[in-house]
């Protein structure tokens, strides 16, 4: 049993236990029994990564980890607290980390969590802490009867900014154009978001090798269109 350790995190994650999908089962793996336990602890000591990075970042739904694992090692100086639910999405990040230890990157400003993202900021985000918020290529949700499951439709996303520290950023990405519009009306008619920058962007000026993540490379090299915006918090 390989472990993995961090000095930020209370529990090692035990990644060989991580189990990928079963045949019938959706992959979908948050322990629902634990929903609403007190007992359960943070699994971030906050003072300790305050006390040591300048910013503490955090993506949701990272996926197999490319764009976490890029941003930890050209930013040590910041954490990056890097969420995914999907056991066997969170398995591949989690191989991809362990080979990076192997050869020496010990990216100790990246925290691996593999855990619902809504029930990580509900229960223990502190307020105005994180500096930047990613959420590149979420789950577009496309019927009308899922709209409420979109982020920035979801009443959640108030306890989102609370978490995010005035002035800190909120960077969305995604290869749907009616979720990005959609995204910025509620961004900024909503929840009072300032805009910060928008970017429209195919294969033709990011070349598919050069995407941040899965989704982006698999988007720019079959021919997608990439719209990203990033908002900011008022002071
Ligand atoms: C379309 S994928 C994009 C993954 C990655 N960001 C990329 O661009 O390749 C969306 C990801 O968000 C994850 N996700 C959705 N809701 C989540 C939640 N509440 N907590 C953690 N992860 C979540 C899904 O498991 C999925 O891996």
């Amino acid at each position: 049993m390989e472990l993995t350790t961090n000095p930020f995190v209370s529990a090692e994650i035990d990644f060989d236990s991580i189990e990928g999908p079963k045949r019938g089962l959706r992959p979908f793996r948050y322990p629902l029994a634990r929903a609403g336990d007190d007992s359960v602890v943070c699994p971030i000591d906050w003072s300790e990564l305050q006390a040591r990075f300048g910013a503490i970042d955090l993506e949701i739904g990272c996926g197999v980890g490319f764009h976490p694992i890029r941003r930890a090692l050209t930013e040590p100086s910041r954490a990056l607290l890097a969420v995914e639910h999907t056991a066997l999405k969170f398995k591949k990040f989690a191989g991809r980390i362990r080979s990076h230890r192997e050869k020496g990157m010990g990216l100790e400003n990246l925290i691996p969590l593999h855990m619902n993202a809504i029930d990580l900021v509900a229960r223990w985000a502190p307020e105005d802490l994180f500096d930047t918020v990613y959420l590149l290529y979420p789950n577009p949700h496309p019927k009308e009867k899922q709209a409420n499951q979109r982020w920035l439709r979801m009443p959640f996303f108030g306890r989102l900014l609370k978490s995010v520290r005035p002035g800190g950023r909120i960077v969305l990405a995604t290869n749907i154009e009616s979720y990005w519009s959609e995204a910025n009306e509620f961004a900024l008619l909503t929840w009072g978001l300032e805009s910060d920058s928008d970017r429209v962007f195919t294969s033709s000026k990011v070349p598919p090798f050069a995407g941040r993540t899965h989704f982006e490379r698999k988007t720019l090299a079959t021919g997608g269109t990439c719209f990203e915006s990033i908002w900011r918090k008022p002071e």
